[in-house]
């Protein structure tokens, strides 16, 4: 596999920092403790709470088609409404101002469109997601891209197995309104985010076509997805530590970017 950097797990029964074992490459384990976290395909399988079960198996079965043109961008246009950005991976880059040492945890990654785009632009992007398929297709595009600054592990947005402040930017696109825990995957983030870094979301506001309930009822029926409205967001951001949040909302995608005080 083609990663280079090595993203500092953290034990989460002991605090102390995980190692590739030399004498199973295929898993890292605990100095202090002894776990042992199996690495499959490239991709270290930390422990999720039971909550994530049903989003990781929705995922995996979407993971084959997930970044398929045919749905991503006529279902994007149809939230998004004419008003969203053409590219929102170019509107997510823009907010995360980035300067390009920057270490970046790209939560719920999926395939890793995001985190294949910020590559290029920071020191090194870690994408994390509770989906084992989503993970392996991430990992084997951004091999076969020669992409070296990524790396990829299942863990769960409210349960991450990293340092406190081990990151300059955490970003989190089109999955915060997936989590079924969203003050603890917010509380996980500023943790994880160094002091005054940056946090920057796109998510789905209660708005434009999910102001529908009966649009509204298919997103929860089929994705388990529940649609913020600002305000809300707002609150739960100060909630979990965060400042200066600012929104852009098109449609019903919601762009948001937050400093952690
Ligand atoms: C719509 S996809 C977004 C993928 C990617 N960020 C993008 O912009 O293309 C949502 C992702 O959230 C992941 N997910 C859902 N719940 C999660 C959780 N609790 N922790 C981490 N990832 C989660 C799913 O497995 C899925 O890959
Ligand atoms: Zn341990």
């Amino acid at each position: 596999m083609a990663t280079t950097f090595d993203p500092g797990y953290v034990c989460r029964q002991c605090g102390r920092e995980l190692r590739t074992d030399v004498t199973d490459g295929a898993a890292v384990r605990c100095p202090d403790c002894g776990l042992r976290i199996p690495v499959v395909e490239g991709v270290p399988r930390f422990p999720v709470p039971s909550g994530a079960a049903s989003p990781a198996s929705i995922f995996d079965r979407l993971a084959p088609l997930y970044e398929s043109p045919l749905w991503f961008w006529p279902l994007y246009r149809f939230v998004g409404g004419p008003a969203a950005p053409l590219d929102d991976r170019e509107r997510i880059a823009s907010l995360l101002d980035l300067e390009g040492g920057e270490a970046v945890l790209d939560v719920a990654c999926g395939t890793g469109r995001l985190t294949r785009r910020l590559a290029p632009a920071v020191a090194s992007v870690l994408g994390v997601d509770v989906s084992g398929r989503m993970l392996e297709r991430a990992q084997r595009t951004a091999s076969r891209a020669g992409i070296e600054n990524v790396a990829f592990a299942r863990m769960s947005a409210d349960d991450l197995w990293l340092e406190t402040d081990a990151v300059d930017r955490v970003v989190c696109s089109w999955a915060l309104h997936l989590f079924p825990d969203v003050a603890a995957a917010l509380e996980e983030s500023h943790r994880v985010l160094r002091p005054g870094g940056r946090f920057v979301a796109a998510t789905l506001a209660e708005a434009y076509v999910l102001d529908l309930a009966p649009v509204r009822a298919v997103a929860r029926e089929v994705l388990d997805a529940e649609p913020f409205t600002v305000a809300d967001l707002h609150d739960r951001l100060r909630a979990a530590g965060f400042a200066d949040a600012s929104f852009d909302r098109r449609g019903a995608a919601l762009f948001v970017e937050a400093r952690a005080a």
